[in-house]
């Protein structure tokens, strides 16, 4: 590779995803995965210049809007990525020139996308097409591409054409549930992009070859502006022009190119919305940051982004010794959570697809509590504050739909978006199917304080919890003091008309997890009162005036806690996942597929399992990882062994709980099993819905497959326990965990586990491994053997079992 290819600013290999072809098929699959971010905004990894797949895409978190769509939508703001190249008159592209290389890589390391294309025109002319992108973790603001253009075999005159483009359209009317795609995919995203939510307001020339763009979206208040500059470093250009065109900027720069001499280009981009700053003053931060940034030069920008990169890297990385392609995963598992979370904005949180894709339309769902937020909880806790504050920032939605809907206290969404209203379609998008999980999936409002409570635990952050947690367990529990139903007849609290996370079963009464939930959410709520009333009296004198919040409320909340009805058979240890669920038809998942992931039973799908006993996702099994002390462990064995053969994984969140609890329950090749496709499911697209967006909830869940299911952690008691079971051809695995505003770093082999507490502290810390006690002294390594007498005690492999459950694919 030359001296100055930009290929030479990309960290080690083992960092890489890579693209060798161009190929028309895989292409909105690779703009899904080569997505680059940092939490303010992402990009997906669309080429610079266009081709008829191409769909690109910026997103900027927390900008929503509704007007004409079916449902409201993370809007498809400007694109900052068109450039368009001309040598010797011929337009250089992808799909129509002849192309002598394509070559991708994204580089998640340092969050960079790098791209080589060798381009042949009809008289031979070769020329080299570099590009290198980011958007910059240091300053979120700003998104720069590097470009090199090297004639090869030819001195002659290069046109280069540089864009921000805002006329940009969100996908609608897209069936969203359909497996069946019934239009080209050359065609098909110019087909469905019909949904507007931006309007023109101003392009215009700023001084120093700067350009502007301001839009608007059209039913929300938000302006959004993108200063963009473009600069030739190393040869005067022949011409320069600026254009302002409706809705769209263009520079172009015309290069007498000498043979064997890159033209070597910057593109900036400075981008601000009326979010986080006013609109009078848009225009000019962007113009400021951008004059900023192009003074401070490329080497200064590039090193201050890396260098936040790399900090989180070093609190989060985890190497699992023996197995690199598992850790690769891991790795590109991260890389989105980290992309995708904005730590400096408590206003926003991480959809269903991150900002990858149009998938959900940026709503967020029980996905970031359940799935994701333990990663930021242990490696990122400034991340995970700020994802909560979120619901604390939407609290006044969720309030709002409880009363709409005649309950009291707050009722999170199901599907949430910028205010906490529900969000949920009513109808999926070919309108063939009723929607019914923004009136019935409830469990929602107590996975929220899950995460408060998970949050708090390990980092002790009581100044969070009296500002804003406690007013979320309030408020959530008087929501299900009010929603509970009172049985006369047998004197107890029941839900019915609800779905669990096994969305096959609509209005189902007594669903096991939610009623659970709903009672632990009012116990915490009766336990934070207490601890308010012993720890921080003046604090509760203020929550219970403005809450209006009275001692008999509590006792109430106590009182219908001891009395929800659970459907569980003391004698078999077995819940019924809801009522009548036994009674229905118990059909038997016999096929598989090259996953080996089952395959539905002739005459099932999606939306007619309703009648039998499959299940779409973990939601008994689910239950018991979540509230994982709760449960001994001949429940969650006896519990996995039935559901787990009736389950269809049919969710992306699936698989890694079930890998976790096949680690509890002993049938530990399932556990290798589910956690590979977990960990593949986007990079090898295993889904075949990837081009729609990562599944952030499976990247979140490969994150715990490795940590609570191999590295068996869980807290319990307020204690970080584990027990830790490794596959054999994982030498080691290393991960860090953030433990009360401190790092505690694990490494687990076969024969022991080692622990390096990390702090300036200068008490002990008091942990458990496979039961045992163990004290871990500040700055000092502390092992544990594992006797194989004790392994076999904790994690007997039950090879009968294993063998039962080997299906094809694995
Ligand atoms: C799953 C939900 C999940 C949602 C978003 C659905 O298919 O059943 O549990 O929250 O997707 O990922």
């Amino acid at each position: 590779m030359e001296k100055n290819s930009l290929v030479n600013l990309l960290s080690p290999k083992e960092w890489w995803v890579e693209e060798h072809e161009f190929e028309i098929d895989n292409i909105n699959y690779y703009e899904t995965i080569f997505t680059i971010g940092n939490g303010y905004l992402c990009t997906r990894g669309s080429l610079e210049g266009t081709h008829t797949a191409s769909f690109p895409e910026t997103f900027i978190n927390g900008v929503f809007d509704h007007n004409d769509s079916s449902i409201v939508h993370m809007v498809n703001t400007p694109d900052w990525i068109p450039v368009h190249i001309y040598a010797n008159n011929e337009r250089l592209c992808i799909q129509n020139s002849k192309v002598l290389e394509h070559y991708r890589v994204l580089d998640m390391r340092q969050g960079t996308l790098y791209r080589r294309t060798r381009f042949e025109d009809p008289e031979g002319n070769i020329t080299c097409f570099e590009t290198l992108r980011y958007a910059s973790f240091s300053e979120q603001h700003l998104c720069e591409m590097r470009i090199n253009i090297t004639p090869e075999n030819y001195s002659g005159e290069v046109v280069i054409k540089s864009e921000i483009d805002g006329h940009q359209f969100n996908l609608d009317r897209i069936p969203a549930y359909g497996n069946i795609r019934t239009f080209d995919p050359e065609v098909k995203w110019k087909k469905w992009a019909k949904s507007k939510h931006l309007a023109h307001i101003t392009t215009k020339s700023l001084e120093k070859d700067t350009l502007y763009l301001e839009m608007k979206t059209l039913d929300r208040p938000h302006r959004i502006g993108y200063a963009s500059a473009l600069n030739v470093l190393n040869y005067k250009p022949t011409t320069k022009r600026l254009m302002n065109d409706y809705e769209r900027t263009q520079h172009t720069i015309v290069v007498d190119a000498k043979k064997g001499k890159t033209i070597e280009l910057e593109k900036l981009a400075t981008i601000y919305t009326s979010r986080e700053i006013s609109r009078n003053e848009i225009q000019n931060s962007c113009h400021k940051t951008l004059q900023e940034n192009l003074k401070a030069g490329f080497e200064k920008r590039f090193n201050t982004h890396k260098k936040v990169w790399i900090n989180k890297w070093d609190k989060c990385d985890i190497q699992i010794v023996g197995d690199p392609k598992a850790n690769h995963a891991v790795r590109f598992s991260m890389y989105h959570m980290l992309i995708a979370a904005n730590e400096n904005d408590p206003t926003v949180n991480v959809g269903a697809k991150s900002m990858s894709g149009e998938g959900y339309k940026g709503h967020i769902f029980w996905d970031t509590e359940i799935f994701t937020l333990p990663f930021f909880v242990y490696t990122q806790p400034e991340t995970a504050r700020s994802l909560i504050l979120y619901r604390y920032h939407t609290l006044r939605g969720a309030r709002e739909n409880a009363e709409s809907t005649g309950y009291k206290g707050a009722r999170y969404p199901w599907e949430s978006a910028d205010d906490g209203h529900e969000e949920t379609p009513k109808w999926s998008a070919d309108g063939q199917n009723r929607i019914w999980p923004g009136e019935e999936e409830i469990h929602i409002t107590a996975d929220v304080v899950q995460g408060v409570f998970t949050y708090y635990i390990a980092t002790g952050d009581t100044d969070f919890m009296l500002k804003f947690g406690a007013e979320i367990i309030f408020e959530t529990a008087r929501f299900w003091a009010s929603r509970l139903e009172h049985n006369e007849e047998h004197d107890r609290y029941e839900l019915s008309s609800v779905i669990g996370p096994d969305e096959f079963h609509e209005h189902v009464n007594n669903n096991v997890f939610t009623n659970w939930m709903a009672r632990w959410n009012l116990q915490k709520a009766a336990e934070t009162y207490h601890w308010l009333q012993s720890n921080h009296r003046d604090h509760l004198t203020i929550l219970t005036e403005q809450l209006d919040l009275k001692p008999s409320e509590i006792d109430h909340w106590r009182e219908i806690a001891k009395k929800i009805y659970v459907l569980f058979d003391p004698e078999t240890k077995l819940f019924e996942e809801f009522e009548n669920y036994y009674k229905l038809r118990d059909v038997t998942i016999s096929n598989w597929d090259e996953h080996g992931l089952p395959i539905y039973p002739e005459g099932y799908g999606d939306f007619n399992s309703g009648g039998t006993m499959l299940v779409k996702q973990a939601d008994v099994v689910a239950l018991m990882y979540v509230l994982s002390d709760e449960f001994d462990d001949e429940t969650k064995k006896v519990n996995f062994e039935f559901y787990e053969p009736r389950t269809m994984h049919s969710s992306s969140l699936s698989t890694s709980v079930h890998s976790i609890m096949a680690i509890d329950t002993r049938c530990v090749k399932r556990a290798i099993h589910y956690f590979h496709h977990t960990a593949f499911i986007d990079l090898h697209d295993r889904k075949g819905s990837t081009e729609d967006g990562i599944h952030i909830a499976a990247s979140g869940g490969t994150w715990q497959s490795v940590v609570a299911g191999f590295g068996g952690m869980r807290v319990k008691n307020r204690k970080l326990t584990f027990k830790p079971w490794l596959p054999t051809n994982w030498e080691e695995l290393h991960f860090k965990l953030q433990w009360h505003g401190d790092e505690l770093k694990v490494c687990i082999r076969h024969e022991e586990a080692e622990f390096y507490w990390e702090t300036e502290k200068t008490d002990e810390l008091a942990i458990e491994v496979m039961h045992n006690h163990l004290v871990l002294r500040p700055n000092t390594t502390a092992t544990f053997k594992f006797t194989p007498e004790a392994r076999e005690i904790e994690i007997p492999v039950d090879e009968e079992k294993a063998a039962e459950f080997d299906k094809p694919g694995e």
